[in-house]
């Protein structure tokens, strides 16, 4: 029953989806220089004011620690806040450091966050997108899909090249554009303590060509005709069978599997790798191509109720060393995955961008595949894409077993429930004035509450992109509000009209942190500022952040990130702590979109229980406003 209710929810969508998720581009033809000008027009993003970042950390922690913590912390913030002190002289820096740069923060936030980071990418850091399965179940239906979704990319592609691509906005703000220029024929770069992000898209000769794997082999394919004009669809397809054709073999080492191990092991493996000189310019092809596309082996088949969880499973590492963990690059910034038995997404490094953009790009190119059709065109015959070699010594054999084992341990470890949520949408909490966004955190903070009788610290993204290069900031989810609403939801004793005034409140709460945030008005980047100031002035840490309280702030046992799309998909990511979860959602008009991630190695968390309980708690809140009459609302 509940199955068929789903279905005939995707039908309906499919009928509304009309062709206006094609972005268009503003003009006809190349406009030189219009992305500079957009950019230098953008305001810089501010330092927020010293002891206001500070009295909003206080405000933070009170539903996150005890009275006596934060009593102690109180203290230390005093401390730090003195005339003369540490504070003043950190912020100064701060303020010097922002009129120097275009952005105070990027660059320290690209190290801190992504590349200074050590974990794998592959869970820990990438996300990936579940898009609906697809209608085919074979070859044939792979290679053609494939082909119409590689045009639909360098569709979009043109645009960034002429500069067309429409700017975006929000709440009438126009945001930098910048994350669409690094996605693009980017590629990180393992190193022994740092990695880096090598981007060709601006160099003399931008690469021509996208990297295809099957079975484990690497092929360059080459999109542009010698005239410097797009492959037809028709043309990529011949060339992708070709591809398909000549690598049937599947005794393959899986060489991409290196990329999924813990950074420092695979910057070592990585040096080892490219002393071979073919190694080495095979790796180079993957990092210089424009993205990759992942043609994927069969897996075996689900439910259609675990059928989009298996998919997330596979977007975020491929399923294991038996199946499609080695059909990847893990450090390539865009890899879009397509199987053989209609499933379809992508994967991509995060160090370049964050979702939305990526998700735009999507909704062009799903969009793209849906009106294209394969016209035979007469075919000028194109030469065999290349193939490109590895020769394996023992030891990269050596380097390549250890991966595929860790590999396996993650896949055992990931547990990801992704749920359509089926009730309602956004439409819900707007008919009730209220914004769908903040509707959604609330119940998730009545549902982890329910779950564990407290709440914890929450990270949601926020978007930074009103300022010129900028990315996230965190908006703090847990509030007083939220907590004061939660506790008195379940209680019997508590009149109605009092638990929708606590929600109404903790709703206004999220929605004004919210707004704070996408200010440049957030705490957490300003700490982290703080805090790297004084690691750059090479002065004592102050004790302010090396406290419980500070410890417990920034253990995210819930990061959650909405990514709208237009497309009917979800993003989706590992949790950032090991008791932790990952909650990314999607809201649509008239149903959610959720993945709930949790590690199977931690016995407090279960993906599933968590995704039920959102389900019961969104239910629960709306039954509690229709309760009260609009009227009064
Ligand atoms: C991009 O610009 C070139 C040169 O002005 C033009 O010929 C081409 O049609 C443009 N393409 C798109 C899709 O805007
Ligand atoms: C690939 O193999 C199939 C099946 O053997 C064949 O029909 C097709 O013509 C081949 N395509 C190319 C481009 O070689
Ligand atoms: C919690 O809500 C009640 C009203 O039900 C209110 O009296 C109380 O002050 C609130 N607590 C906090 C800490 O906001
Ligand atoms: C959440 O974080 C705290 C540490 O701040 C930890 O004690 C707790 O066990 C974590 N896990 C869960 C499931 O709440």
């Amino acid at each position: 029953m509940l199955l068929s209710c789903l279905q005939l929810t995707f039908v309906l969508l499919e009928q509304f989806v009309v062709s206006t998720f094609l972005v268009r581009p503003v003009s006809a033809t190349m406009i030189p220089g219009r992305y500079l000008a957009h950019q230098e027009g953008l305001p810089k993003l501010p330092v927020p004011p010293l002891r206001q970042t500070c009295e909003r950390y206080l405000a933070v922690l009170e539903p996150l620690v005890s009275e006596q913590e934060l009593e102690h912390t109180r203290k230390l913030m005093a401390e730090f806040l003195t005339p003369g002190g540490a504070g003043e002289r950190l912020q100064k820096g701060l303020e010097r450091r922002a009129h120097k740069m275009e952005n105070w923060l990027s660059d320290w936030w690209l190290q801190t966050a992504y590349l200074d980071f050590r974990m794998p990418v592959v869970v820990h850091s990438s996300p990936g997108v579940v898009l609906p399965r697809l209608e085919f179940s074979d070859r044939q239906g792979q290679i053609r899909f494939a082909a119409k979704l590689i045009a639909g990319v360098l569709d979009f592609k043109t645009m960034i090249d002429n500069e067309t691509l429409p700017v975006e906005y929000l709440g009438g703000n126009s945001l930098c554009m910048n994350q669409y220029y690094q996605v693009l024929c980017s590629c990180r770069v393992p190193g022994p303590r740092r990695d880096s992000v090598v981007n060709h898209a601006r160099a003399k000769r931008p690469p021509t060509f996208i990297t295809v794997v099957h079975n484990y082999q690497f092929f360059v394919l080459e999109v542009y005709s010698s005239d410097g004009s797009l492959l037809t669809v028709d043309q990529i397809y011949m060339q992708l069978e070709k591809i398909w054709n000549s690598s049937l073999q599947t005794n393959k080492e899986p060489i991409g599997i290196l990329t999924s191990q813990h950074r420092n092991t695979w910057a070592k493996a990585y040096a080892n790798l490219i002393k071979d000189k073919t190694n080495k310019e095979s790796v180079q092809a993957i990092q210089k191509s424009i993205f990759t596309v992942c043609l994927d082996a069969p897996v075996p088949r689900v439910s259609d109720e675990m059928y989009r969880s298996r998919a997330a499973l596979q977007m975020l590492h491929g399923g294991g060393s038996r199946w499609n963990s080695g059909n990847r690059w893990f450090d390539k910034t865009l890899q879009f995955i397509i199987g053989e038995d209609g499933t379809c997404g992508l994967s991509y490094e995060h160090a370049p961008a964050e979702g939305p953009p990526i998700v735009s790009m999507v909704d062009h190119v799903v969009e793209y595949t849906k009106k294209t059709e394969m016209v035979r065109t007469p075919l000028v015959p194109l030469p065999m894409p290349q193939k490109l070699r590895f020769n394996i010594t023992p030891e990269i054999k050596k380097d390549i077993e250890k991966a595929k084992q860790n590999m396996n341990i993650m896949v055992h470890d990931l547990d990801v429930r992704v749920i359509v949520f089926s009730h309602f949408g956004k439409n819900v909490p707007k008919s009730h004035k209220m914004s769908p966004d903040a509707f959604i955190q609330v119940a998730l903070q009545l549902a982890y509450f329910r779950m564990y009788q407290r709440c914890c610290s929450t990270y949601e993204s926020a978007s930074l992109r009103m300022f010129r290069l900028g990315r996230t900031d965190t908006i703090r989810s847990a509030s007083i509000d939220s907590l004061n609403f939660s506790r008195t939801m379940d209680d019997p004793s508590k009149p109605v009209a009092e638990k929708v005034a606590l929600l109404e409140k903790a709703v206004k709460a999220h929605r004004a942190y919210t707004d704070m945030a996408i200010r440049g008005e957030a705490i957490d980047r300003h700490l982290l500022g703080l805090r790297l100031q004084a690691i750059e002035d090479l002065v004592s840490m102050p004790k302010v952040f090396m406290d419980t309280s500070y410890a417990v702030a920034m253990h995210y046992n819930l990061s959650t990130s909405q990514v709208p799309a237009k497309t009917d998909c979800v993003m989706c990511f590992g949790p950032v702590v090991p008791d932790g979860y990952g909650v990314c959602y999607n809201p649509m008009e008239e149903h959610i979109n959720f993945a709930v991630s949790a590690f199977n190695s931690c016995s407090e968390t279960n993906a599933a229980r968590l995704a039920q309980g959102l389900e019961d708690a969104l239910l629960d809140m709306r039954d509690l406003v229709e309760q009260m009459p609009r009227a009064k609302l």
